[in-house]
């Protein structure tokens, strides 16, 4: 990479706001072998007074004399893929939690050009600290949502190295919290790049269409700002397609907040049928930043979702972020595309992508193929509803979920949590992310994933306060799994909101090719049938307008110890880790047609 460069004395990094659209910014991939160190102690951290040691791994230190003592070496250390997890590609690493240490070395060469350079991770789990040429460059906690870090002053010309200490323990206080059920995958988990800028940016954005029309014309609304707060900045806007082209001039805060006006005829709206983007540009300083993006609104109607003003059953299925054929995390376009062309395959129109925000390959994707996403932060099960970090934490996450996403059509629902009891601390806290959540995006519905609270002879209620501040009532019900399938035809569901309803999640567990009678438990005929009494069960509920069934394949947790069945596997898929078809699969399949 050529670049201006710094390097000066006791220069400082820091953090800075995550910039949207990195996939099309001047960048170059860091992706490729890292050097690790397996540090089950935190030799690399702490001294053996458990003191934070500035001799600490992050220096890279080599032996400069035959006496000197350094009992560690990058370069004499084994390697594995980034992105991806430490589980799938050390075997004596597949149950490991704690912190591994990477390094890889990179070349810088100058162009004499004052520019800036962002070291961008587009995540990292759990607990990331990250040096550059031995200097600190900053800290993040969250494992699925990108940050990045202005490291120009710390780079030099020549060769340069970046370290990172990845810390994957649970923790009671964290987002997710200590228990949850799927892999715990450790390590530098998504894209590495460095980000090319010049020292004023456009940092963030967001265009999308206006709900209301005035007669013919339809309305794009443009919010951006730039990294600096510079007044009289000209940024122009272009979609080519749309023979949409003008210029804006920044406020003083370094903003632009306007609309253009489009004709309604001219405008092809996105939509599962046609997942229509239009290429979009922003230029300044005449460098240029180009978009794929997709218009159409979302909305409620009493009991309905309506897509582009049109009621729309979600018809979708969850998925775990993780490859087929046991391969760990997923980090590629490629990975996407398998995972969504088997939901798209189900007659899927929606996925809930679960408990976590996913790679930006599978949103993207998923917008191409036309497939509408719901998007989660993990406040899953019992989160420290008490502590203060732990909001803050998780109100972080939504933020970096939301700016990330907040351009792609496709994503329609935000949730913010999953599965939570019920008590004050807990209406508190989601409450206030709620309205966060509004203030950061009003152009989106926002859910979460609900339990059934009382079932009694039958008659399942829902009763939840969130319900006030949720655009959508979702919740997960397991009846046949959890709770005798022969129950099933009895059941009645009382939900007494006026809202649209998306039963979030409902399944079980078999075995691909495990068969026999349909109330022996693991085998495909027991999940066929809990599959068809759920199915008849759930279309008697009024204002159902979406169904993601638990889960699109069999995925790892380490919660699933049944030897011979789970082998730490969810065997609750309608595919096999393998992508095997059990007979489930076409029970729903067969439902979706009839929802065309
Ligand atoms: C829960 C939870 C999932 C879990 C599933 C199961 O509802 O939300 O994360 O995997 O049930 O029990 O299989």
């Amino acid at each position: 990479m050529m670049l201006a460069i710094a390097g000066v004395m006791g220069a400082q990094a820091q953090e800075v706001p995550q910039v949207t659209n990195v996939m099309n910014r001047e960048a170059v991939s860091l992706n490729g072998e890292w050097h690790y160190i397996v540090d089950v102690q935190e030799e690399g951290y702490y001294d053996y007074r458990m003191k934070f040691t500035p001799w600490g791994f992050f220096h890279n230190a080599k032996p400069q004399r035959p006496e000197d003592l350094i009992e560690y070496d990058f370069d004499a250390a084994p390697t594995m893929q980034v992105p991806g997890d430490w589980n799938t590609q050390d075997d004596k690493l597949f149950f490991y939690e704690g912190t591994v240490w990477f390094q890889r070395s990179f070349n810088i060469a100058s162009n004499g050009q004052s520019r800036r350079v962002l070291l961008y991770f587009g995540a990292v789990n759990y607990d990331c600290r990250v040096w550059v040429n031995g200097r600190e460059a900053g800290h993040h906690v969250g494992g699925f949502t990108p940050f990045n870090f202005d490291v120009t002053d710390l780079l030099h010309e020549g060769k340069n190295f970046v370290i990172v200490k990845v810390d994957n323990k649970r923790s009671a206080s964290a987002v997710p919290t200590q228990i949850f059920d799927w892999w715990n995958y450790g390590g530098i988990t998504r894209d590495v790049m460095l980000v090319n800028v010049a020292p004023t940016y456009i940092e963030d954005y967001s265009i999308g269409l206006d709900k209301a029309a005035k007669g013919k014309k339809r309305f794009i609304n443009v919010r951006l700002n730039l990294n600096r707060k510079e007044a009289g900045r000209e940024v122009t806007l272009s979609i080519p397609e749309l023979k949409l082209k003008q210029t804006f001039t920044t406020d003083a805060e370094g903003c632009v907040s306007t609309q253009l006006a489009t004709q309604s005829s001219k405008l092809s709206l996105w939509s599962p049928e046609t997942p229509r983007r239009y290429r979009v540009e922003l230029t300044l300083d005449g460098e240029t930043i180009s978009d794929s993006i997709g218009f159409r609104t979302i909305e409620t109607r009493g009991k309905q979702i309506l897509l582009n003003g049109q009621p729309v059953f979600l018809k979708g299925v969850c998925l775990h972020e993780e490859k087929a054929n046991g391969g760990g995390r997923a980090t590629s376009a490629e990975d996407a595309r398998t995972l969504l062309s088997w939901a798209k395959e189900l007659g899927c129109n929606f996925v809930r992508l679960a408990h976590y925000p996913h790679n930006e390959y599978m949103v993207r994707e998923a917008e191409r193929m036309g497939i509408m996403v719901w998007s989660e932060i993990p406040c899953y099960w019992t989160i420290n509803w008490k502590s203060e970090d732990t909001y803050q934490n998780a109100q972080r996450q939504l933020t970096d979920m939301i700016r990330r996403d907040k351009n792609r059509a496709n994503v329609v629902i935000w949730s913010i949590a999953n599965e939570t009891p019920h008590s004050a601390e807990r209406d508190a806290f989601l409450g206030r992310l709620a309205r966060y959540a509004r203030t950061q995006d009003t152009t989106r519905l926002i859910s979460m994933a609900m339990e059934v609270t009382g079932a009694s002879n039958y008659v399942n209620r829902l009763q939840d306060n969130m319900h006030e501040l949720v655009d959508v009532v979702s919740f997960n019900q397991y009846v046949g799994w959890y709770r005798d399938v022969n129950d099933a035809p009895k059941m009645r569901w009382e939900i007494p909101y006026d809202k649209p309803v998306i039963v979030s999640e409902f399944g079980g567990g078999a075995k691909y090719g495990l068969h026999g009678a349909k109330n022996q438990r693991w085998t495909e005929e027991f999940q066929e049938n809990l599959y068809r009494e759920n199915l008849a069960m759930l279309d008697k509920i009024d204002g159902l307008s979406g169904t993601t069934p638990w889960i699109l394949k069999d995925f790892r947790s380490p919660r699933r110890v049944l030897t011979g069945i789970q082998d730490y596997y969810n065997m609750k898929g309608l595919l096999s880790d393998k992508g095997e078809k059990k007979k489930a699969w076409y029970v729903l399949k067969e439902w979706y047609e009839g929802k065309e």
